[in-house]
């Protein structure tokens, strides 16, 4: 895994991908930030070194280095699930060929559906913690002592202070930001209403099928993050809709404004 991750860094730096400062992860229908970046670089997965290939067909899988309003940034157009087949090792080499790239912080998108009866379609919701359903770890297995502790603390998952900056945006720009628990499952199935009243349960705001295992290596690796959840359904256990794919994309296309302008206001930041 060493091996594998010097040679995906210099890769990059081949590229010119020399001074990333900020990584972006973009979730399920979630791509359109890449239009507010001025890109210099841009590499398909299947030119990285070791990159798992993305398999969905609404993840278009390209690595996208430029800048924002000065900042650079490194994005990820797509990103990997476990339900497509991928080990949680190939899933989260990405986060740690950012991080050793250089990128200061994470920043990731994803769309969940909502059991929180407050947290209505088309909204979005900050991650201020999460529950890890998916049957694996990342971190299984032995340890890169130099890359993070074989017990990382995840007393605080996600930054406080990448949280506060991006209330305090969303309060500037009239957007309702939510804040709440996401609970990772591994899909890739919608869950059942008896799924639905568990996860409320259990103390879940939201539920989706990404995120969580780049957030753990993301902690291992001393990487800050901030993560948000744009809501695609409602998942009320006794008024439940059918849903299907392309009415989660549409939805978290039409959101997809709102999250754009949160990420970039937080980028523009002196940090
Ligand atoms: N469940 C799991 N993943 C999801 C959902 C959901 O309801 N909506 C969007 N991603």
């Amino acid at each position: 895994m060493k091996n594998q991750l010097i040679e995906a860094v210099q890769k990059l730096k081949e590229k010119g991908i020399t001074k990333p400062q900020i990584g972006i992860v973009l979730g399920t229908g979630l791509g359109n930030l890449i239009e507010e970046i001025d890109i210099q670089v841009e590499i398909e997965y299947k030119n990285i070194p070791h990159f798992p290939l993305s398999t969905v067909e609404t993840h278009s899988g390209k690595l996208i280095y430029g800048d924002i309003s000065g900042k650079k940034v490194l994005a990820m157009q797509g990103r990997f699930h476990y339900y497509e087949g991928y080990s949680m090792k190939q899933i989260t080499f990405p986060v740690r060929v950012m991080k050793q790239s250089g990128i200061k912080y994470l920043l990731l998108s994803n769309a969940a559906g909502s059991m929180n009866p407050r947290i209505r379609k088309g909204s979005l919701m900050l991650i201020d913690d999460h529950i890890n359903l998916l049957p694996d770890n990342p971190l299984r297995g032995s340890n890169l002592d130099e890359q993070g502790p074989r017990f990382p603390d995840m007393s605080e998952p996600y930054s406080p202070q990448l949280n506060e900056k991006l209330e305090k945006i969303a309060d500037e720009e009239n957007i309702t930001l939510h804040k709440g628990v996401y609970a990772a499952v591994a899909g890739p199935n919608l869950e059942t209403r008896a799924e639905y009243r568990y996860l409320r349960g259990m103390g879940a705001d939201v539920v989706g099928m990404s995120t969580v295992p780049e957030v753990i290596v993301a902690n291992h690796c001393g990487l800050p993050c901030a993560a948000i959840s744009v809501v695609t359904d409602e998942c009320d256990p006794d008024n439940l809709a059918k849903v299907n794919i392309e009415e989660i994309i549409e939805t978290a296309n039409k959101a997809q404004a709102k999250l754009t302008k949160l990420f970039v206001g937080l980028v523009k930041q002196r940090t």
